[in-house]
């Protein structure tokens, strides 16, 4: 014992250099994800290129290993064998974050998709929902329309996976009548960095069921969720207003119009956005009420526009009806029916708070630009302001501190988004800071303005500590922290802009535990085990 001891501890001291033991580790996790039967699709397997892709194509990496579990008891395994070899983990759900997250966000990842857990069983006599975090929101809306007509409030695209959106935030047009998705959510079961299958609510594990409500990838792998449903709306008026082609003095004072009306007028039941392209200029959204309501709830908006709208179109539709409707070209709300598309993209977020609106200053200069630079870029770009705040709105009614999504007082939420021009790689050069430029020519106009950002429209381009406090500001991201020593204390969940435990100052493991080193006590786990192969015959 005391030589092991000895022997122990001088193999603390090498392994705060990781790099002879790299390789090891991952042929370990191969042949330990192998003997769970999980079937790794590892470097050599002829899938590998294809299920290592994501969504965004302008990025790629090189998962360590990928796994297609069948049930939490797998993915508990998959846990199990990545916290003892020391790689660390994404989970996947619909693959769609914009900084490749889903498969790691940087190398060596063991990726756990988790497509195979997508059962739903809706129970509309108590309003709830049991659902698997591999099916995606298109999937999940159609099971609960079928399961007793209900719904929930999630964003447009049917293929984003419910883990990720869930995880994050999940804004849709129903948001200020319901809440985000995540705010719908009452119970999780979550596998935790040593692989335990946790229940998290407001009465188990109330810290983890703070941290997955925004910070989820940074915790563990949620594999259920329990969600408090709605009922469907019967009538969903849908409405388009095209404005352009205007002016840069016009686009401003119709923003302005917008902003006002959403600050002051919309109620809770009416979802809508201001799109802008090259040349365009429009507002839509949905009304979730009747049709015959619709006129006047609009008119305060169209009285206060500048010029009336050169086009529209307003029509009403059935829950499943206005769903197919904005989900548009991305296809049927059935993702079995047609393969996902993929994009090649730059994005970036910025949320304006209720209590400092832009200013006629900042929107002049953001126009300019999108007049200006926004008609003779290389990509392909659109931008999305969504109305989160204003009268009522449900998503402002929950405290700041209720979640690990912090944003309690955002009136709009713009996404800045930047495509190359077919899609496909490759992303043109000025793209990155053709979108930086967007964000500028509004926030270097409002300089003492303090502008949070959306987790769900990850921006790889930030720094981890810039993101952190952008995406959950200080307070929360000190609480993120404390929780994540408690429950992933060797970081085994890390990405790019994972939250970190607070490191240790007293422990000498604290180099071996920053970001991007294989968690330390894992790999002791693995150089004690091929120790104990080498003396046990011995002994
Ligand atoms: C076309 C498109 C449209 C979108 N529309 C909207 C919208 O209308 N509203 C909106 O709010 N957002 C929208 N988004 C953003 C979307 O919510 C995020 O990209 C979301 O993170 C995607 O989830 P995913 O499961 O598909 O992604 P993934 O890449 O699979 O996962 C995203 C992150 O979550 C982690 N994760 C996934 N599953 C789990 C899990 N079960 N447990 C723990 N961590 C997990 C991953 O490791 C990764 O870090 C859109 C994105 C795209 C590409
Ligand atoms: C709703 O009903 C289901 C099925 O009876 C039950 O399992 C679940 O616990 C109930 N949920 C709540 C919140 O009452
Ligand atoms: C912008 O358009 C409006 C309305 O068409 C017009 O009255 C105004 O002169 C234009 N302004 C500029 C600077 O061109
Ligand atoms: C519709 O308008 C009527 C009359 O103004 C009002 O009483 C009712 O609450 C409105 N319903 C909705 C869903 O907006
Ligand atoms: C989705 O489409 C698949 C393939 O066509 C079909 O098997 C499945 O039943 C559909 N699901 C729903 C909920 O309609
Ligand atoms: C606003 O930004 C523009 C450039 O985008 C700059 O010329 C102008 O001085 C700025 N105004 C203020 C008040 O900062
Ligand atoms: C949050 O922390 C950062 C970095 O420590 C600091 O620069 C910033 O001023 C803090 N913000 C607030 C609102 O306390
Ligand atoms: C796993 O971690 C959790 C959170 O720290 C802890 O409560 C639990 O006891 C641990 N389980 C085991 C088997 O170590």
């Amino acid at each position: 014992m005391a030589i092991r001891g000895n022997l122990l501890r001088t193999i603390v001291l090498l392994l705060s250099t990781r790099l002879p033991f790299v390789t090891s580790a991952s042929a370990t996790l191969t042949t330990c994800l192998s003997s769970a039967n999980l079937q790794p699709i590892s470097s050599s397997s002829s899938d590998y290129t294809a299920d290592s892709l994501a969504y965004n194509r302008r990025l790629s990496y090189k998962p360590a290993d990928i796994v297609f579990p069948t049930n939490e008891q797998d993915v508990a395994s998959a846990v199990n064998c990545a916290s003892q070899v020391g790689v660390k983990i994404a989970a996947r759900s619909g693959g769609h974050s914009y900084a490749a997250n889903g498969v790691g966000g940087e190398d060596g990842s063991l990726v756990i998709d988790l497509k195979n857990l997508n059962s739903v069983k809706v129970t509309a006599s108590n309003q709830t929902a049991v659902f698997g975090t591999g099916i995606r929101i298109g999937d999940l809306a159609l099971a609960l329309f079928n399961g007793g007509k209900q719904a929930m409030a999630h964003g447009t695209c049917p293929y984003v996976g419910t883990g990720g959106h869930l995880g994050c935030g999940g804004f849709g047009l129903p948001s200020r009548l319901w809440g985000l998705a995540l705010d719908a959510v009452i119970g999780a079961q979550v596998i935790l960095a040593n692989g335990s299958i946790v229940t998290a609510s407001s009465t188990e594990n109330q810290d983890l069921f703070f941290a997955i409500r925004g910070a989820a990838p940074s915790f563990g792998v949620v594999t259920s969720l329990t969600v408090k449903t709605q009922s469907a709306p019967s009538s969903n008026v849908f409405f388009n207003y095209v404005f352009s082609p205007l002016n840069v003095t016009m686009a401003v004072e119709t923003f302005l119009a917008y902003q006002n009306f959403g600050a002051n007028d919309a109620p809770p039941n009416l979802g809508m956005n201001v799109e802008l392209g090259n040349g365009d200029f429009e507002m839509s959204g949905v009304f979730y009420g009747p049709t015959s309501n619709f006129s006047a709830v609009i008119r305060p908006l169209l009285d206060a526009v500048p010029q009336q709208p050169k086009s529209e179109s307003v029509k009403t539709y059935d829950w499943l009806g206005i769903l197919t409707q904005l989900a548009g070209s991305d296809g049927s709300l059935n993702t079995s029916t047609k393969a996902d598309v993929s994009d090649t993209f730059y994005a970036k977020s910025l949320m304006v708070e209720e209590n400092a609106p832009l200013t006629k200053t900042a929107l002049q200069s953001f126009f300019n630009y999108l007049y200006g630079p926004g008609t003779t870029t290389d990509t392909s770009w659109f931008i999305l302001a969504d109305l989160w705040g204003g009268p009522s709105s449900a998503i402002n009614v929950v405290p700041s501190t209720q979640t690990a999504f912090s944003h309690r007082s955002t009136l709009y939420t713009f996404q800045f988004y930047a495509s190359s021009s077919n899609s496909a790689p490759p992303y043109p050069s000025d793209g990155i800071s053709f979108v930086d430029g967007m964000v500028s020519s509004i926030t270097s106009n409002m300089s003492g303005t303090d502008f949070g950002m959306y987790s769900c429209y990850v921006d790889p381009q930030l720094s981890a500590a810039e993101a952190q406090q952008v995406y959950y500001g200080n307070a929360t991201t000190t609480r993120l922290q404390n929780i994540k020593s408690q429950v992933d204390p060797m970081n085994i969940f890390s990405f790019p802009q994972a939250i970190e435990n607070v490191p240790d100052p007293e422990s000498t493991a604290q180099s071996a535990a920053q970001r991007g080193a294989a968690p330390y006590a894992a790999q002791l786990g693995v150089i004690a085990a091929l120790l104990l192969d080498v003396l046990l015959p011995v002994v």
